[in-house]
């Protein structure tokens, strides 16, 4: 697409010899409104009114193989691309970074800009023994999205789950866990058999002051690394996480480290709190210690307890410390929700107090809540349960239409697939600030903008090949007649596919998944409007057919590589 660029800004050139080439470049915008290409005049602030430099420049064009057409509209020049050269060279292009590439790997729309930089993306961070709710819901999705993202950008990423798993609920569990503990249970599901304990332990402290004496005795064993006080935690621990793989698995979401809240060491929290103390930041307050952040309009915040234990905040910033010692990165994102907007604006500003050049290539993707995602049961406590509704619930439509159901290949698999999608899909279809209202029969639905309609149109590109068997092989691209592909159908398809590339630039700019379930949606939509004016099936011509069929094909691996970056699994059957 860029060639189109450089031709229409070669035309700006050569009608406003005072334009550099780079400059008149940098002013040609894809557009989605009535033509492939708009150029707003003023930008360039030459001398004389827009609308006569507008008309000067079409006064200067003759059409040739880039461009077809230019058009007024008020301040803008509207460009219109060749279908031919437009259709050659897209569809080649997909093709050969789909198929033809060095790493073996699909590599359209992928680009280099982030190569030999490193990114640390945190996202999930679930507390072991409590609910998985729907904000740590939100950011596994967009953190795994970001994931890929980065990756496609030519980045070292590396991902990141930072565990919930220190602090006093643990000395609870482990009183908890003497009187209600079941080792069979823990080793079935620990994260249920823990959530369990944890409800039923509080439900006594709350009678029974004793049993908070008792819990808080044995944290502080565990803080002070008493060996005997660890084992039963390192268990729950290990099998906690190894419950959580299995169900990230399903989500299509993985992570290269498993850290968490316990794995801060002491000496980088000491370090900080002494530095922060020689500053004069830190105020005593009965014994506890607060660092004063009233300057930066983020409050005074507790950074030591008055029994010494450590917290939350502390804990974030060692690990901060510890993670760019460990890791030297170019980019740390922490994914979490705004509700946490605070906490995270808190250690942040303490590190830059304490003069980490690096504290200012950390950024905190926030998100915004989801409300009343629940399971017909009642309120959603575990990950798995959300999966598993998904599915049943996905399940259930697709058998009401008994003729279809009956052609589905892995009903089960397949509805929670398309389940999943749905639930992704909604999360990451508008600004990640955004509340929305949790329903599952939109999530779910096959009409409107969903993950289910993203699946469908995937499916039905991915049926084309197996319909038209007596086109195949098709022939080697240079022979594939493109130039046949004439329909403005065609063109919209193929001017969306030629976009690729730069709407993944531009996401990685903003950090809005939304930017790509648009784009994937656009482009489904653009399908679907050619389906039936632009058939394979039943055309004589076979040139014809074959044309056609290879830029459905090249349709199907750019919205393959869309929904992929979304972390859906494109499904080649349904
Ligand atoms: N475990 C935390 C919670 O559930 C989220 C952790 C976010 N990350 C961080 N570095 N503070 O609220």
């Amino acid at each position: 697409m860029d060639a189109f660029r450089i031709a229409i800004a070669q035309l700006l050139v050569d009608t406003f010899p005072s334009l550099t080439i780079e400059k008149a470049f940098e002013g040609v915008d894809y557009t989605s409104k009535g033509a492939d290409f708009s150029v707003a005049l003023p930008r360039y602030r030459l001398p004389g009114k827009p609308e006569e430099l507008v008309q000067k420049v079409v006064d200067k064009f003759t059409p040739d193989e880039w461009i077809e057409s230019v058009v007024p509209s008020g301040i803008h020049l509207n460009c219109f691309v060749s279908s031919k050269t437009l259709s050659r060279l897209v569809l080649d292009q997909v093709h050969a970074l789909t198929h033809a590439t060095a790493s073996g790997e699909p590599e359209y729309g992928t680009n280099k800009s982030g190569a030999g930089k490193r990114v640390v993306i945190e996202y999930s961070s679930p507390n072991i023994a409590k609910q998985f709710h729907v904000g740590h819901l939100r950011s596994t999705i967009i953190g795994a999205f970001l994931a890929n993202l980065y990756k496609a950008s030519g980045w070292e990423v590396i991902s990141m789950n930072y565990l919930g798993d220190w602090g006093t609920q643990f000395g609870l569990i482990a009183v908890g866990f003497n009187k209600y503990g079941s080792r069979e249970e823990l080793e079935k599901d620990a994260i249920k058999h823990l959530f369990d304990i944890y409800v039923k332990i509080n439900a006594d402290a709350e009678k029974d002051p004793s049993v908070k004496a008792e819990a808080a005795a044995f944290f502080k064993r565990m803080e002070d690394g008493d060996e005997a006080a660890l084992t039963d935690w390192r268990q729950w621990r290990e099998l906690s996480v190894k419950k959580y793989e299995q169900e990230y698995d399903r989500l299509n979401v993985h992570f290269d480290v498993y850290t968490g809240e316990s794995q801060v060491g002491k000496a980088s929290q000491a370090a900080a709190l002494t530095q922060l103390e020689q500053m004069g930041l830190i105020k005593d307050i009965d014994g506890a210690k607060l660092v004063d952040l009233e300057k930066y309009k983020l409050a005074m915040a507790v950074v030591r307890k008055k029994d010494g234990t450590s917290i939350y905040l502390t804990r974030d910033i060692g690990g901060a410390i510890e993670r760019y010692e460990k890791y030297k990165f170019d980019k740390m994102i922490y994914v979490v929700s705004s509700q946490q907007d605070l906490h995270v604006r808190q250690f942040i500003q303490v590190l830059k107090l304490l003069g980490f050049p690096w504290a200012d290539q950390i950024e905190h993707v926030n998100y915004g809540l989801v409300q009343g995602m629940s399971t017909r049961k009642g309120t959603v406590v575990f990950l798995d349960e959300i999966i598993r509704e998904a599915g049943s619930v996905m399940h259930e439509q697709m058998r009401k239409n008994e003729d279809k159901y009956a052609n589905v290949h892995e009903p089960e698999a397949t509805a929670e697939e398309i389940g999943i999608s749905g639930i992704k899909v909604q999360d990451m279809s508008a600004k990640r600030i955004n509340n929305y209202p949790f329903k599952w029969d939109r999530v779910l639905s096959f009409e409107g903008d969903t993950g289910p309609y993203l699946q469908y149109a995937h499916v039905r590109l991915a049926s084309i090949e197996r319909n038209n068997g007596e086109l195949l092989p098709l022939p080697p691209p240079s022979e594939i007649k493109t130039e046949l592909l004439t329909e403005p159908q065609c063109k919209a398809i193929i001017a969306l596919l030629g976009t690729y590339p730069f709407v993944v630039e531009m996401t990685l700019k903003k950090l809005e998944p939304s930017e790509i379930v648009t784009f994937a949606f656009r482009l489904a939509h653009a399908i679907s409007a050619a389906w039936m004016p632009v058939m394979v099936k039943g055309v004589e011509d076979k040139a014809l057919a074959q044309a056609r069929m290879y830029m459905y094909l090249c349709a199907r691996d750019v919205l393959g590589s869309a929904m992929r970056l979304l972390t859906l699994r494109p499904l080649e059957r349904m």
